[in-house]
């Protein structure tokens, strides 16, 4: 496949520091709405990024379940190679793409783990079956085979008998509450913009950058 040759220009739209919301938050409510209204297959999907001290940093996509003044809500189990990372260090990245659009949104911030409420919630929320694969698999711990892990959830499964488990004491939220969130817009002429908003004692601050 001959990929130097491919290239396209970026005209959907146009970012600046006028048009932009006050806060991030409203500005990212926005963003995200027009990828649903633009049918962005997977619109909430974004990668998470995670560094631990000394470590190679890691990215795995996970879903927005929640956006708040507080910040970015994901669910997963707290005993994966994410939770561990997060243990060692609450220092993440979450990053969207919406190619439609040709927007990307940045986020650094830190990350804590929900109220058990929050997460029970919406555990209880999810299907009968996901809620089963939740129990039945321990994320990120190597297995011996797909049919293991097929005989955990069948085992489960027959076990329930039709009633919903409760969500395990290693699953749940985290909530990444942002310091710094970067707006780009794709422009003609790789002249893109970038709109940043930095948190700075309490205020967002923001500032255009280079492309
Ligand atoms: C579209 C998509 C959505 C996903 N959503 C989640 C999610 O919300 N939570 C989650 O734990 N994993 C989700 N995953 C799986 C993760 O990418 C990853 O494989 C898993 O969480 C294990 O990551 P880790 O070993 O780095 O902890 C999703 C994957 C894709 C491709």
């Amino acid at each position: 496949m001959k990929l130097d040759s491919i290239r396209r220009e970026y005209r959907y739209a146009a970012l600046t520091k006028q048009s932009v919301a006050a806060s991030p938050i409203d500005q990212f409510k926005g963003w995200l709405n027009d990828a649903q209204q633009a049918n962005v297959n997977d619109f909430s999907a974004m990668s998470l990024i995670t560094a631990e001290t000394g470590g190679f940093p890691q990215s795995r996509i996970v879903l927005l379940k929640d956006i708040s003044a507080d910040g970015f809500t994901f669910f997963t189990n707290y005993d994966s190679q994410k939770g561990k990372a997060i243990e060692s260090n609450n220092k993440v990245g979450l990053h969207f793409f919406w190619p439609e659009l040709e927007r990307q949104v940045r986020i650094d911030g830190v990350a804590e783990k929900t109220s058990r409420e929050v997460s029970v919630a919406y555990f209880n929320s999810r299907p009968l079956e996901s809620q089963i694969a939740a129990c039945a698999s321990a994320q990120s711990s190597a297995l011996t085979s797909r049919n293991k892990l097929e005989e955990q959830f069948k085992s489960l499964q027959n076990a329930l008998d039709g009633e919903h488990p409760e969500c395990p004491g290693n699953w749940g939220g985290y909530l990444v509450r942002p310091v710094r969130i970067e707006f780009w817009q794709g422009r003609e002429n790789r002249l893109h913009d970038r709109i940043v908003f930095e948190l700075v004692e309490n205020d967002w601050k923001i500032k255009r950058l280079a492309p």
